[in-house]
């Protein structure tokens, strides 16, 4: 199998080895990145037809609009309104609802840039601000997949795309504003005096991410593998609703009756499915796999990869194995 590596930081080899070989810090995508990061239309559009044509940044506005025509992903209804429902806007409008990206506004920030809490005057709403970051070795791709994939769906249980940006170098998405944030930040690293989540309150959040993953492989036609479960991608709102976000390595399964999709790897140490990892196979199990995961950090409080803690406990799947097999 491929080189894996860490978008942005060293590379790791992923393999038989998973899960003694994690890196050395936790949460971070992997991706095998032997192959071609601009073959965006091939994936998207589900055939392999050898079509490589390079998407560099000055086709990104035409490869978005025509990607979206092209992707024929609808509802049980065969309802298509929800194609294209995605607004277009200016970066300066964005930047002005951010007040031009100011730190006070600033939310959090993962592998492909940095999150913004920001007012939409055209709409008058509070919005989530992701500026992807140009230098992101996956940010053209994850874009164009992540506007696909929201404009299409539409669940109570999945976070509600408003719009994008891709103005020259320029790329961002605007999301619904979960006030809670991500259910990361309430599970580990607590700040003093903050109490933990209830055990009502880790079952509802479970419960609406299970909701959100069965729209997904369920009711999406063709159905959807979201490849990208884990803490920080469930959004919460004020009532501790649970939503998944995060749909840049999203992945549609051409046809609904196959048991895997042949793909590279991607996903978050920890989280990936040992299986898909070393083979490269990924099935509606893998999201099962991470969903577990995400049970496991849910019931024990701890982190996926912890490495303050005692080597045998560094990783929470390994150490449950253990604790239930003596
Ligand atoms: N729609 C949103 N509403 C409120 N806060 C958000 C929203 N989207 C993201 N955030 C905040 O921004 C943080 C970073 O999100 P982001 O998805 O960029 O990174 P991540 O999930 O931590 O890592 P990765 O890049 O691997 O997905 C989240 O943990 C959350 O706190
Ligand atoms: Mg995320």
């Amino acid at each position: 199998m491929g080189c894996l590596h860490c978008i942005g930081k060293p590379r790791k080899r992923l393999g038989s080895d998973y899960y003694s070989n994690s890196p050395k810090h936790t949460n971070k995508k992997i991706n095998n990145v032997s192959e071609d990061k601009n073959k965006v239309r091939v994936e998207l559009n589900g055939r392999a037809n050898g079509n490589k044509r390079e998407v560099n940044s000055n086709d990104d506005k035409n490869q978005l609009s025509l990607d979206v025509k092209k992707l024929k992903l609808r509802e049980d209804d065969g309802n298509t309104s929800n194609v294209n429902k995605a607004m277009t806007f200016t970066f300066d409008e964005l930047a002005a609802a951010t007040g031009n990206f100011r730190p006070d506004c600033f939310l959090g920030e993962g592998g492909f840039g940095k999150v913004y809490k920001g007012h939409l005057d055209r709409i008058n709403q509070v919005v989530a601000i992701k500026q992807l970051d140009p230098h992101g070795l996956q940010g053209t791709r994850e874009f164009v997949i992540e506007v696909l994939t929201l404009s299409m769906v539409d669940h109570p249980n999945l976070v509600k795309s408003i719009g994008y940006c891709a103005e020259g170098d320029q790329r961002l998405l605007v999301y619904e504003y979960m006030p809670l944030g991500s259910l990361e930040n309430h599970l580990h690293d607590l700040p003093p005096g903050k109490r933990p989540i209830s055990w009502n309150t880790r079952m509802k959040i479970a419960a609406g991410a299970a909701k959100g993953l069965e729209y997904l492989h369920d009711k999406m036609k063709p159905p959807v593998i979201y490849r990208d479960l884990k803490c920080s991608n469930i959004l919460l709102d004020e009532k501790y609703h649970a939503k998944l976000s995060d749909f840049g390595l999203a992945k549609v399964v051409p046809s609904g009756d196959k048991s895997h999709v042949s793909t590279r790897v991607m996903g978050t140490y920890g989280y990936c499915a040992p299986d898909y990892a070393m083979t490269g196979q990924l099935t509606f199990k893998s999201d099962i796999y991470s969903f577990g995961v995400v049970l496991l950090e849910l019931i024990t409080g701890r982190k996926v990869i912890d490495h303050r803690r005692p080597e045998k406990e560094e990783n929470l799947v390994a150490w449950v194995c253990q604790c239930s097999f003596n």
